[in-house]
């Protein structure tokens, strides 16, 4: 098993201290709007989605999506599908998605579309961390952190279902027993 901790690459204090501005942020933005459905995207979103829910002024609702992706090889390789809807109709709502991580743009790309089509009042996104490099052209309203190309986890990402509680974010480096 994964005996070794990650590197840390982000501590709990500095995610905290973000979290904290991006509710603010969003606070600020939404200031005319009723009130805000947050659809997390399970399962790595569901702690930072807890965390910032807690910290917004904004009167909101929260809901959760869940993906999988196409294997390789099959016909939808690359692609993104929904495997668990949100339970609450998004139509004429102000939804932010909460994402955990930006990487190759196609699972953002995917939900905006979606999510588009269903005429919400608006549709926003935000994401804990964004890697360098992505495949397709997204757009992002609310960014936690740039961070390089690496493999991170803790605070809700996994390595192979481990380490999604740790409160921080950090890299599992290559060597250690578990990775690769
Ligand atoms: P993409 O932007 O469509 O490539 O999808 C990103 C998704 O891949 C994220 O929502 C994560 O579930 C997963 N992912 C990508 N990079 C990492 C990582 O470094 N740690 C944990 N999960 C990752
Ligand atoms: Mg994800």
């Amino acid at each position: 098993m994964t005996g070794e901790r990650p590197r840390v690459l982000i501590t709990e204090q500095d995610i905290q201290r973000r979290v904290t501005e991006l509710a603010r942020r969003i606070d600020a933005d939404f200031e005319k709007s009723d009130e805000i459905l947050l659809l997390g995207v399970l399962r790595g979103a569901f702690i930072f989605l807890a965390d910032l829910a807690r910290q917004l002024e904004t009167p909101n609702r929260v809901d959760f999506i869940a993906l999988s992706s196409y294997e390789n090889g099959s016909q939808f390789a690359g692609g993104v599908r929904l495997i668990m809807d949100s339970r609450i109709n998004v139509s004429g709502r102000h939804v932010l998605i909460v994402e955990d991580i930006l990487d190759s743009g196609r699972t953002l790309e995917y939900l905006l579309e979606t999510f588009e089509a269903r005429h919400p009042a608006s549709l926003r996104s935000c994401a804990l961390v964004r890697k360098p490099g992505q495949e397709v052209p997204v757009e992002l309203d609310y960014l936690g952190f740039d961070i390089p190309d690496e493999w991170v986890v803790g605070y809700g990402l996994d390595f192979g279902d481990h380490f999604r509680t740790l409160p921080y974010i950090g890299v599992v480096e290559p060597d250690q027993p578990g990775a690769g």
